[in-house]
C-alpha cells in the first residue's frame, strides 16, 4: 500500500509517545446504554495491543451516532470504554472531554502502555466541520496518528482527515492501523486483481444507494447477482407487475440502462416470496418473478433464485456481497439471505475469497451463523461501498506517503 502503516513504526520509536488512534466505535447500544455488538472493538484489538506492548500512550478518538455537534449523554462513549476494557483484559481509562483542560490533564497523566478513550468527537461541531484548529487541539501534541477507523474513512472530518494533516505538519507520522490496512487490502485487491470467476451479489432496498457500486463492479465482475427490494425496480423496468412492493419509480430508467450495460452478466431473481404485508406472522406465497399479484408485497427471493445464486457462488473464486436478499430480520422473509450467506460460507470453505460489505450484510452473516467462515467482513457499510465505487476516501488520502 502506498501509505505508511503502523507496522512500519518500530516499537522502540513508540515507547512513551502519545499516539492518537482514530477508531470507529460507532456501535449499537441498547436502551440501557449497553453495547449490543462489539465487533468493531474486537477488530481494533491488534492495533491497540501493538501500541500497549510498545509502551506507547494510546489515546483513542471516536464518534458515536450523530449528535450534531452537541453533548448528548445517551451518545457518550463511557460504556464503550468499559466494554473495551473487558475485551482488552487491561484498564481503559475514559475521559468525558475530547479537548480542553480536562482532556489535556488526562493525556498528561498517562504512562507508557496506558489506554485512554476520549469523549465522542461529534459532541463538538468542529469535528464534522474539519476545523484545522480543533484538529490541532485533538492532536494533544502527538507526533503519531494511527487511523484504524475504516468505517469513517470516507468522511473528511477533523478527527479523520484534519488530524492527519496536523500531525504531518508537525513532522510526525500519520499511518494506517492494522484493521484499516486489512480492509484496504481485501477490498482493493478484489477490485484490482481478483481471482476469477469474480461474482458480486448486491442487495438491499434501494438502487439509488448502490448505483455507483454497481457501475464500478460491472466492468470488473464476471457475474452480478441482484436481490433485495432493489430487484423490484428492475422487475418494473422489465414490465413485470410487482403488486404493492417497494419500487423506486424515479430509478426505473436507471435500472433499464444498467440491464442494457450489463447484458448477460446480470442475474435477477427468477422467483420471489410474497405476502399481503411485510410482518413477522404473515402467510407467504412463492411465485415466479412475473406472477406477483395485485396487493402483494415481495419480501424475499424464492428457492429457485437461491439455487441460481448459490450455483454462481459455488463456481466463484472471488465474491463480494453487499446487501440482504430480503427482509431477513423477519422469519418469513429470512430464508433467501440466510441461504445465500450459507452458500457464500461454503464457497469460502473451498478456498475462495469471500468479502462481505459491512452494515446489513454483516449483520445477516452473523444472524445466519456463518460470519467466522467468511474471508473478510468489512467493518464499514457506506465506507466499503465508497471504496468499491472508486470514490474518494479523504481520511486515507491524508495519511503519510511511503
Ligand atoms: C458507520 O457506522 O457507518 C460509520 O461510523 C459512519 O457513520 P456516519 O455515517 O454517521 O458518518
Amino acid at each position: 500500500m502506498a501509505k505508511k502503516t503502523l507496522e512500519e513504526c518500530p516499537r522502540e520509536t513508540l515507547a512513551n509517545e502519545v499516539v492518537i488512534v482514530r477508531v470507529d466505535y460507532n456501535l449499537p447500544l441498547d436502551k440501557h446504554g449497553e453495547v449490543v455488538d462489539d465487533t468493531r472493538l474486537v477488530r481494533t484489538l491488534p492495533t491497540i495491543q501493538y501500541l500497549v506492548e510498545a509502551g506507547a500512550k494510546a489515546v483513542l478518538l471516536s464518534h458515536l451516532g450523530r449528535p450534531g455537534g452537541r453533548r448528548d449523554e445517551k451518545l457518550s462513549l463511557r460504556p464503550v470504554a468499559q466494554k473495551l476494557e473487558e475485551i482488552l483484559g487491561s484498564p481503559v481509562r475514559f475521559c468525558p472531554a475530547t479537548t480542553g483542560p480536562v482532556a489535556r490533564k488526562a493525556v498528561e497523566e498517562m504512562e507508557g502502555g496506558d489506554v485512554l478513550l476520549l469523549e465522542n468527537t461529534r459532541f463538538s461541531p468542529q469535528d464534522a466541520d474539519n476545523d484545522p484548529e480543533w484538529a490541532e487541539e485533538i492532536r494533544h501534541g502527538a507526533k503519531f496518528f494511527v487511523n484504524d477507523a475504516f468505517g469513517t474513512a470516507h468522511r473528511a472530518h477533523a478527527s479523520t482527515q484534519g488530524i492527519a494533516d496536523a500531525v504531518k505538519a508537525s513532522e510526525g507520522e500519520a499511518v494506517a492501523g492494522f484493521l484499516l490496512e486489512q480492509e484496504l487490502r481485501f477490498l482493493r485487491d478484489a477490485m484490482e486483481d481478483p481471482e476469477r470467476p469474480f461474482v458480486a451479489v448486491i442487495g438491499g432496498a434501494k438502487i439509488s444507494s448502490k448505483i455507483d457500486v454497481i457501475e464500478a463492479l460491472l466492468p470488473v465482475v464476471d457475474q452480478l447477482l441482484i436481490g433485495g427490494a432493489m430487484a423490484n425496480t428492475f422487475f418494473k423496468a422489465r414490465g413485470w407487475a410487482v403488486g404493492d412492493s417497494l419500487v423506486e419509480e424515479d430509478r426505473i430508467e436507471t435500472a433499464r440502462s444498467l440491464m442494457d450495460l450489463a447484458g448477460d452478466k446480470l442475474f435477477l431473481p427468477v422467483d420471489v416470496v410474497t405476502a399481503p404485508c411485510i410482518a413477522s406472522d404473515v402467510a407467504t406465497r412463492v411465485c415466479a418473478g412475473d406472477e406477483v399479484r395485485e396487493g402483494e408485497r415481495i419480501g424475499d427471493i424464492g428457492p429457485r433464485s437461491v439455487k441460481l445464486f448459490a450455483d454462481a457462488l459455488g463456481k466463484a473464486r472471488t465474491v463480494i456481497w453487499s446487501g440482504p436478499m430480503g427482509v431477513f430480520e423477519l422469519t418469513p422473509f429470512q430464508s433467501g439471505t440466510f441461504e445465500l450467506a450459507r452458500a457464500a460460507a461454503s464457497t469460502a470453505d473451498g478456498g475462495a475469497t469471500v468479502i462481505v460489505g459491512g452494515g446489513d450484510s454483516a449483520a445477516a452473516a452473523v444472524a445466519a451463523g456463518v460470519v467466522d467462515r467468511l474471508t473478510h467482513v468489512s467493518t464499514g457499510g457506506s465506507a466499503s461501498l465508497e471504496l468499491l465505487s472508486g470514490g474518494e476516501m479523504p481520511a486515507i488520502t491524508a495519511l503519510s506517503d511511503r
